[in-house]
């Protein structure tokens, strides 16, 4: 039998009519080209992280806003998750696979683990405590957490996602986006991690990057791929413009994001 990730994406071209699923397909396969030549994805602050260059104020800076970013995530996945009945509004195609595809990312992201003959894992693996407890290897107390203000970047970013929490297309492009920048961005934060002497053998930094990474037990590009999947099952041509317009809007708010980091490190410096 194929694993359930195959049979969930077989399952949903074959009940896709032919046409629209190959163009939307090809259009997705062209917008990911384009995110993926974003600015973002040869940031400064990536060789930045990876040589080490970030003292230990702006990692902790870079962490405590990542984690509102991290904290929020989970809530996207199920909300996309959710609003995956809006493919039956559209196209009377039955969404359920949809939603056993987007379920997958949501078990990897509670911190649930595949068995043998029952589901293994525990929430204190849920990738947000994970992240969590990142902060406390880096030595942040509760209390420097809790008087901790935000910047404005990541502020904005999570605003942005917040107000688009009942839209399914801006959600799977959030995702889209973000899986990327997990897979480009997590090994130089796990090399600034471990230089400043957290474990990354094991937690958060274990299980972010691309399953192609040795270093890794992480499939987000996995995640990003059913992503795109539905995309190809979920688009009508009427969508192209705005699915365009909203990934490079992620990817510039991802982008200001990282700006900040910059910005404070080399004030700091
Ligand atoms: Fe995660």
């Amino acid at each position: 039998m194929s694993s359930p990730r195959t049979t969930a994406q077989n399952i949903i071209m074959e009940s896709t009519p032919n046409d629209q699923y190959k163009s939307n397909k090809s259009f997705v396969h062209d917008m990911m080209n384009s995110i993926k030549c974003h600015r973002l994805f040869s940031h400064k602050a990536i060789s930045s992280l990876r040589q080490g260059s970030f003292d230990k104020p702006s990692l902790v800076k870079m962490h405590l806003d990542f984690l509102m970013l991290t904290k929020q995530f989970t809530d996207v996945i199920l909300m996309a998750q959710f609003l995956t009945r809006e493919i039956d509004k559209r196209h009377d195609i039955c969404h359920m696979p949809a939603r056993f595809l987007i379920t997958l990312n949501l078990l990897d992201e509670l911190g649930f683990q595949p068995g043998n003959r029952e589901y293994l894992g525990t929430p204190k693996h849920s990738h947000f405590l994970l992240f969590d407890q990142v902060i406390d290897q880096l030595g942040v107390d509760r209390a420097t957490r809790n008087d901790y203000v935000y910047g404005e970047a990541a502020i904005a970013l999570r605003d942005f996602v917040e107000e688009h929490m009942d839209n399914f297309l801006a959600l799977l492009l959030y995702l889209a986006v973000t899986e990327e920048e997990a897979i480009i961005f997590s090994p130089p934060m796990r090399e600034a991690a471990r230089r400043a002497g957290v474990p990354v053998d094991g937690g958060y930094y274990n299980a972010h990057g691309s399953s192609s990474d040795d270093d890794t037990e992480a499939e987000d590009d996995e995640h990003q791929n059913d992503v795109l999947v539905i995309l190809s099952q979920y688009l009508i041509a009427e969508d192209y413009p705005r699915t365009r317009e909203l990934s490079q809007k992620f990817c510039d708010m991802w982008c200001a994001f990282w700006d900040e980091q910059i910005t404070h490190l080399e004030r700091a410096a």
